[in-house]
């Protein structure tokens, strides 16, 4: 029998500092939970993540890798094989921020659409089609995407990212009704969390006054923290979930289904 053995692409801690990222929470977590934990990112910090999963008393390794690669994805999981055994947890947390994507559909160029699905989507499809596998032979698992809720809701001129993130939410219902009941597969759907990476040169001040200012726009009166965010990803990986799939779930502290305008 293979061990709780889980792979998170897009896994590494802040560039900046080692700081909170989604990924590296998630896979914090899943190793508190029991998980041996595979981190992938092409971001050295990725070691960072494994070092304080390893401080806390669990077991991981680092891959530095680029989701995009078919090559480098089958390296790492024959690694994941070899190190671990086998697979029975895939989460798919990487994402792209290039300058150039932050445009309307007339204004931006062919090229960062492509380079956006390339990884937003197409690293996402490939995780998964070489993963499969490997999940299948360690008698199946579970999926969870990271998708958001500009799925289903525009921020102006994002739009690759919102198209990325729609076709996100259709390959996991796809990959929940072929894969099921070996796998399941669910998408969790943030709204804003606070990330390390998003801080740019922002001084402490001004990162309190831009938190309270996106705050505004949620029922919760507070920005999303990564734990929040992994404890979801926990919970999905478990078998308290046992009977969902295929689901989009929205974690956005009642943004999306709320009108803040005041009378
Ligand atoms: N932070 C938010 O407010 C928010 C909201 C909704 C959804 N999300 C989603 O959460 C996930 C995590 O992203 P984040 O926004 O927290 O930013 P992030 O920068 O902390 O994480 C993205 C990670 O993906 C890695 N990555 C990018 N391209 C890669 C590639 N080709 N190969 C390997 N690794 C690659 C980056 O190095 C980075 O570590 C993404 O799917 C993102 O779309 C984030």
């Amino acid at each position: 029998m293979t061990n709780k053995v889980a792979l998170l692409a897009g896994g590494a801690m802040g560039y900046k500092n080692g700081g909170p990222s989604i990924g590296g929470a998630s896979a914090i977590r899943l190793a508190k939970d029991g998980f041996k934990v595979v981190v992938v990112d092409e971001l050295e910090t990725g070691q960072k993540t494994v070092d304080i999963i390893k401080n806390n008393g669990g077991d991981g390794i680092f891959m530095k890798a680029d989701v995009t690669s078919t090559e480098a994805i089958q390296t790492v999981l024959a690694e994941t094989k070899s190190e671990f055994g086998g697979l029975t947890c895939l989460v798919n947390c990487v994402a792209r921020y290039g300058p150039g994507m932050f445009k309307n559909v007339a204004e931006i160029s062919e090229e960062e659409w492509n380079k956006t699905l390339n990884v937003n989507l197409n690293g996402y499809f490939k995780m998964a089609k070489y993963a499969i596998p490997l999940m299948l032979e360690s008698n199946g698992g579970t999926i969870i995407n990271i998708s958001s809720i500009e799925s289903f809701v525009a921020i102006p001129n994002f739009s690759v990212y919102s198209v990325s993130k729609a076709a996100v939410d259709a390959l996991t219902r796809t990959l929940a009704v072929d894969f099921a009941p070996k796998i399941r597969t669910n998408a969790i759907l943030p709204g804003f969390v606070k990330i390390a990476n998003s801080e740019n040169d922002r001084s402490p001040e001004e990162l309190q006054k831009w938190y309270e200012s996106i705050a505004k726009q949620y029922p919760m009166q507070r920005v999303c923290e990564v734990d929040e965010i992994a404890n979801v990803v926990s919970f999905l990986a478990g078998d308290e979930s046992s009977y969902i799939n295929g689901q989009s779930i929205v974690v956005d502290g009642g943004r999306s289904i709320a009108d803040l305008h005041e009378f």
